[in-house]
């Protein structure tokens, strides 16, 4: 079949690249902007991800993130590491949330553990000594989203995907199938209820050496590190509905306070990048990933879960597009 795969972010190059390997005819048309990749963590996280009420999201994410270490392999140096997360709080109310919390993620039958104050001390020395208790999940893992689409780029290109330029309306594209993964970009070209939920995220260098994910409650406020095995530490993210692309000075203070309330030796760190993103959310936190007609397939709407997820959705895509 002739695919055109419009979006070029690791969802639209997973699509296209499995798509080629099952012997398609697949264009991927890119606009050449960095999408919300660009700024993302890169959590494989259904733990220190998982929100009350969203059961079949976390079900998704341990699909996808248990799908994970085949795909990577199979990519190359894609920057995955199992990590496991430590959930923590500041405060005595923050520490009842992660409590609470865990009993939520145990109820949903997920691998997770609650540790003493000396536990937690042993996983993470370098937490701040009023961290009294939190808990400790090993499902979770990472991968660096930047060096993701690098290895889905070669990927693409070795397995014959065409690039093509960006699309401005589906009547553009020539192909017996089109599969629209264009992240925010997919509401305007299918109608879809999909909105961009602005994020702004740090990273760091050459700061304190962290073995885990760290996802924190601070004040109430939701705070993550993830520090990369080449020494970055990636923290974030604010969360809002505004629409500029500028970072501002107020959601970079409110990370680093937050993170540095968690981890006192973040200070030392070099301050290396902040960036914007726009997650692409929909009304139930739900991915879209569906045949909307004959010839029209979508991948969009991953909201907070664009890389955890994309394993998951370039099989499911490779399904949707095989059964038109
Ligand atoms: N996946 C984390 C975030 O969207 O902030």
């Amino acid at each position: 079949m002739r695919v055109a795969v419009v979006g070029a972010g690791p969802i639209g190059l997973a699509c296209a690249w499995r798509l080629a390997q099952r012997d398609h005819a697949v264009t991927l048309h890119d606009d050449g902007a960095p999408g919300a990749w660009h700024a993302a963590a890169g959590m494989l996280a259904p733990v220190a991800e998982a929100a009350f009420g969203e059961h079949r999201l976390t079900d998704l994410l341990v699909a996808s993130v248990r799908a994970w270490p085949a795909f990577a392999a199979q990519l190359g140096d894609v920057g995955f590491a199992r990590s496991g997360s430590l959930l923590v709080g500041v405060t005595p109310a923050d520490q009842a949330e992660i409590a609470r919390y865990r009993s939520y993620q145990e109820s949903l039958g997920l691998p997770v553990e609650a540790l003493s104050a000396d536990q937690l001390r042993q996983r993470e020395p370098l937490l701040q000594p009023g961290v009294h208790a939190g808990a400790y999940t090993e499902i979770d893992a990472q991968v660096d989203p930047r060096r993701l689409v690098e290895r889905l780029r070669e990927a693409c290109a070795k397995a014959g995907v065409a690039v093509a330029g960006a699309v401005h309306g589906l009547s553009d594209v020539d192909a017996d199938v089109v599969v629209v993964a264009a992240g925010s970009g997919t509401a305007a070209l299918t109608g879809l209820p999909i909105h961009p939920v602005r994020g702004e995220i740090v990273r760091l260098r050459g700061g304190p050496k962290l073995a885990h994910l760290i996802r924190g409650y601070v004040h109430g406020r939701h705070v993550y590190l993830v520090p990369r095995p080449n020494g970055e530490i990636v923290v974030g993210a604010t969360s809002s509905e505004e629409s500029d692309p500028r970072p501002t000075a107020g959601g970079v203070h409110e990370l680093l306070s937050d993170a540095i309330a968690l981890v006192p030796g973040v200070r030392e760190a070099e301050f290396a990048e902040v960036s914007v993103g726009f997650r692409p959310a929909t009304p139930d936190n739900l991915p879209i990933v569906d045949r909307v007609r004959r010839g029209l397939v979508v991948a969009a709407g991953h909201y907070r879960n664009g890389i955890a997820l994309t394993p998951w959705t370039a099989d499911r895509v490779v399904n949707l597009v095989e059964a038109q």
